[in-house]
Parts: C-alpha cells; sequence; structure tokens
C-alpha cells in the first residue's frame, strides 16, 4: 500500500512568518515527527514521513508519504495534534483543523476486476488486473472525512465489488436436501385468476396489494392456525406485537438499508400538525379535488424510516443492549402483527408475488445447539403440516443465506461457515450449522415438475451471531446465535391450492376440520 498526502494543518492565525526561530522551530518539528511520531506503532523504517513542508499565511502546507503502517491521513492528524503541543506557549499557536487536498493511494486487490467499478467520495479510481493494483485519489477531504475512517471502507468497497462481480457470474447457491413424495394434482390452473373470477379475490387499490374477500381470507387464516397450533404453540414460541415503521437505524444494523434500498417503502411523517401550515393544501384539494404533490413535498419530511420488510428487524432491536437471561434461553418468539411490504416491480404475480403480504415470523435466539436442535424440531414439525395436513408435494433446498443477501454481501456466501454440529464425524451427511433453507412446492400450472420453477413458499434461517453483535444482544456465557423463519400466508395459499384446486371437495379432511365452512361471501352485480 502507498498512501501519498498534500494537505494542510490550518492554524489558529497567521504567524509573522519572520518571527525569530519559527522557521528553525517548524523545520525542527518535522524532522523530530519524521524520527517518532509517525513512526510509532510501524516496524522499523516503515512509518509516514513528511517529505515537504510550507509555511503559508495560516496553513502549514505539507506533503506526507506512507505505506500501510501509519497511513498518511492517520500521520496528518498526529501532526494536528502535536503540533498545538509543541508551539501553544511558545508561539501561541495551534491547528485548528486538517485538509487532505489531494490524495492518491495505491493498494492491493484481491483479483482481477471484472469491469469497471464506481465508488462514492473518489475523484477517480485506475484498477489494473494485471498488477492486481488499485489507485484512487481523492480531493479536499475534510477532517471529519479522515478521521471516521472512510478511507479504509472505500478500499473494503473495492474489493467487495469485484468479489460480487465474480459471484454475480455464478448460480445461486441451490441443493435439495430432502424432498417429498409426489403427488397427483386435482388441476392446473393458476388459481388467482379462478379466485378473481369467482370474486373470493379483487386487486388491491394500489400495486401488488389484494382486497381478500371472505373466502380466501378463511382460507388464509386457517393456514395460520395450522402454523400456530402444530409448529409454533408446540414449539413454545410466545407471540410479541411489533410496530410496522422502521427506523433506518435499525436497518443500518441488519444491513438492509444498504443492501436492498430499492425495495423499501419509504414513509415520511409531517413537518408540523400545525392545522395552519396545512391550510393552503387543504384549500386547494376543496378546490381542485386532488392532491397537490408539489405542496405536499414542503410539508412532509424526507423519510427517515420504511415500512416492515421482515418482521425479525425489529425483533433484534427489543433487545438491543440487552443480556438475556440463561434460563430464557432459547428465546422463541413471533410476530404475526406487521406486514411484510416489498417494492417487487417487475416480479409481481398473483397473489404469491405481492408488494405487502401476510407473515408469521418465528425467530429464536440461543446457543448454537440449541438453535441446531430446534431447527429440526421445526422442521418435524413443518413436515408434519405440509405432508399429513396439507398433503402437498414440495422439497427443502439449501440456498444462499437471505440475511446475505439482503444485506447485499452475496460474495460472503462461499466464506460462511459450514460443518459438522458439535464435531460428530460420523454422521456421513455434513449438517449445516448455518444458512437458509427454503421450502419450495411444485406449482402444476407452471408446467412440468422438472422444468418449471418451484415456489419458494417458506424458509428456515440459522444466522449465526451476525444480528447478535450488531445489536450488541448478550448472554450470560457462552456463544450466542439467532434465526428466524417465515411463514407466508399467501404463499401457503398458493401453493395448497395451485395443487388442490378451488373445491373443498378435493382438500384434505385434515385441513378442512380447520378450515370449517368455507365462508358464502356475497355477489356483485
Ligand atoms: N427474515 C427472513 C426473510 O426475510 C425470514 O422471514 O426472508
Ligand atoms: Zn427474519
Amino acid at each position: 500500500m502507498k498512501f501519498n498526502l498534500t494537505g494542510r494543518i490550518v492554524l489558529n492565525k497567521s504567524p509573522e512568518p519572520n518571527l525569530p526561530g519559527l522557521q528553525k522551530d517548524l523545520a525542527d518539528f518535522f524532522s523530530e515527527a519524521n524520527e517518532m511520531i509517525l513512526t510509532k506503532g510501524a516496524p522499523e523504517g516503515k512509518g509516514a514521513a513528511v517529505t515537504d513542508w510550507t509555511l503559508k499565511d495560516d496553513n502549514i502546507l505539507v506533503t506526507i508519504m506512507s505505506g500501510r503502517y501509519v497511513r498518511a491521513h492517520d500521520a496528518l492528524l498526529r501532526l494536528k495534534k502535536h503540533l498545538g503541543i509543541k508551539f501553544g506557549k511558545k508561539y501561541q499557536l495551534g491547528a485548528r483543523s486538517v485538509v487532505a487536498d489531494n490524495y492518491d493511494i495505491e493498494f492491493a486487490i484481491d483479483r482481477p476486476p471484472l469491469a469497471e467499478i464506481k465508488v462514492p467520495f473518489v475523484q477517480t479510481i485506475k484498477l489494473d488486473g494485471a498488477d492486481l493494483t488499485c489507485n484512487i485519489s481523492f480531493e479536499n477531504l475534510s477532517e471529519e472525512f479522515l478521521r471516521q475512517n472512510y478511507i479504509d471502507r472505500i478500499i473494503k468497497l473495492v474489493n467487495h465489488k469485484i468479489a460480487d462481480q465474480y459471484y454475480a457470474g455464478k448460480s445461486e447457491q441451490w441443493e435439495v436436501m430432502w424432498s417429498s413424495v409426489e403427488r397427483d394434482h386435482v388441476w392446473s390452473k393458476d388459481p388467482t385468476d379462478e379466485m378473481q373470477r369467482l370474486g373470493w379475490l379483487k386487486q388491491g387499490p394500489t400495486k401488488g396489494k389484494w382486497f381478500y374477500r371472505p373466502q380466501l381470507t378463511a382460507i388464509l387464516r386457517a393456514m395460520e392456525q395450522l402454523a400456530l397450533d402444530h409448529v409454533l404453540y408446540p414449539l413454545g414460541f410466545q407471540e410479541v406485537i411489533q410496530s410496522h415503521l422502521v427506523p433506518f437505524d435499525i436497518w443500518l444494523k441488519t444491513g438492509h438499508i444498504a443492501g436492498t434500498p430499492n425495495e423499501f417503502y419509504y414513509v415520511s411523517e409531517p413537518l408540523t400538525r400545525d392545522v395552519d401550515a396545512w391550510e393552503s393544501f387543504r384549500d386547494t384539494i376543496y378546490v381542485t379535488n386532488q392532491v397537490p404533490s408539489d405542496k405536499l413535498k414542503e410539508l412532509i419530511t424526507v423519510p427517515s424510516m420504511g415500512i416492515c420488510y421482515a418482521q425479525c428487524p425489529g425483533i433484534y432491536w427489543s433487545f438491543q443492549g440487552s443480556v438475556i437471561a440463561e434460563d430464557s434461553l432459547p428465546v422463541l418468539i413471533f410476530d404475526r402483527a406487521a406486514n411484510s411490504n416489498r417494492y417487487e416491480s417487475g416480479g409481481r404475480h398473483g397473489i404469491e408475488r405481492v408488494d405487502e403480504f401476510h407473515r408469521l415470523e418465528p425467530i429464536y435466539i440461543g446457543h448454537p445447539e440449541q438453535l441446531i436442535e430446534l431447527r429440526e424440531k421445526l422442521i418435524e414439525r413443518y413436515k408434519y403440516v405440509f405432508n399429513e395436513i396439507l398433503e402437498l408435494e414440495w422439497r427443502m433446498a439449501w440456498v444462499t443465506p437471505w440475511y446475505l443477501e439482503q444485506s447485499g454481501q452475496v460474495s460472503e456466501v462461499s466464506k460462511e461457515e459450514n460443518g459438522k454440529v458439535n464435531g460428530n464425524d460420523k454422521n456421513k451427511d455434513s449438517v449445516k450449522l448455518k444458512g437458509t433453507i427454503d421450502f419450495e412446492a411444485y406449482l402444476p400450472y407452471r408446467g412440468t415438475r422438472e422444468e418449471s420453477e418451484w415456489l419458494e413458499y417458506q424458509n428456515l434461517s440459522i444466522i449465526g451471531d451476525k444480528f447478535i453483535d450488531s445489536f450488541n444482544i448478550k448472554t450470560q456465557r457462552g456463544d450466542l446465535w439467532s434465526g428466524c423463519s417465515g411463514i407466508g400466508l399467501e404463499r401457503w395459499a398458493a401453493v395448497f391450492l395451485a395443487q388442490k384446486g378451488l373445491d373443498p371437495v378435493n382438500w384434505p379432511d385434515k385441513f378442512r376440520d380447520v378450515l370449517g365452512e368455507l365462508p358464502v361471501g356475497y355477489r356483485t352485480l
């Protein structure tokens, strides 16, 4: 790594340049700095060095070169600190701030880039795939910028973006771990179209939303009842209710705001609740019977939060900074209050790919071995529901973990720790400790089993300590991990109805027992 900085130490005043002794003292200061302050912490001969300096009005212009140990911008900050100590008493001189006018950095990249990349804040970026080097240059960097370690983050970002270029070419991780029996299906129509025709369902008032009429509502609630009675309650999950609105600081911690900012519904607040401030807005509506968006823009905040995207972030937040008592582990809770909202745009289809969906999300926090045991129990319960009650044709597959995908860290996938439970090598099938399992079902209306894309209708993850660390959640002893599982009601219903049709006669008895009579609904003419 090479760092080459030209910048300034801004002084509290312009000293008289001919002040007796000042030039000499400055010269001594810089040569001493090169020996001491700027070498501290670096191996012999590897510190930073001021190669040039000039006093000009209330600035000392400096050129600093360095390698990786005391990086030039850290050297500039060290100089600022020591200048005050050295010149304060004798000359009443102090450093007010520092600026890097030009900063050139050369660093190694892990792999040759496959395409150009863009990174924020840099003036120029030059990648050399043959030499595996990157040269970036910056202009006019403030002291704040230098102090905050943005430089390091930018160097990391370059390497991440190159790694992502390699990942983008590869297919997603996908490995079947279990498959149900094949079943006969009663039809091969798209249930959404048919339900709209029958009046069980109406397209919602905005994109990707639905209005569920009594028949389909009853089916969705029956699915929910199955999840409660056969999965969550038997395993001891307790219910919580969280807010639908998620402030950005929560998504900063989970990584969502950097990973999927293009998929959120953002929320603004009124700038004021003062009635008078809104008078013109209201009067305009009175006159035009339209909402004046230009006026509205002036009356609301730039969003600092969004609508729930997944339920787990809000639950982690609720434990932020807590020490969970040993006797409460594993913590088993679920939320079914916050609907998930995702801006799907082109991907929308039927009730299975929507912008707003209803989901129960169980979240578990515990010691690694507790969660691995819990995963087995959850899978057993899910199998009971899907095999014995809903009688589905489905399978489970290890997939790219959603928590890496949603935080834009897909290139980290290969680094995920996989291994054998408790080092038990006797079991030949290696059991993954962390990762995401997708539950996928065959949708006859999409084509053949072999060729069509099956629908991911549920997932189950063990995440490790990623969110536990970001939210600073502690335990009394040992490691703490977490995980979650998304039970999407629309997806369960989409799969069930695609395989079993819309006539209750064809539905398994155990499901009909939970559902009761299908509501008659109503007719509109
Ligand atoms: N939080 C997980 C997801 O978003 C599980 O619901 O997929
Ligand atoms: Zn989750």
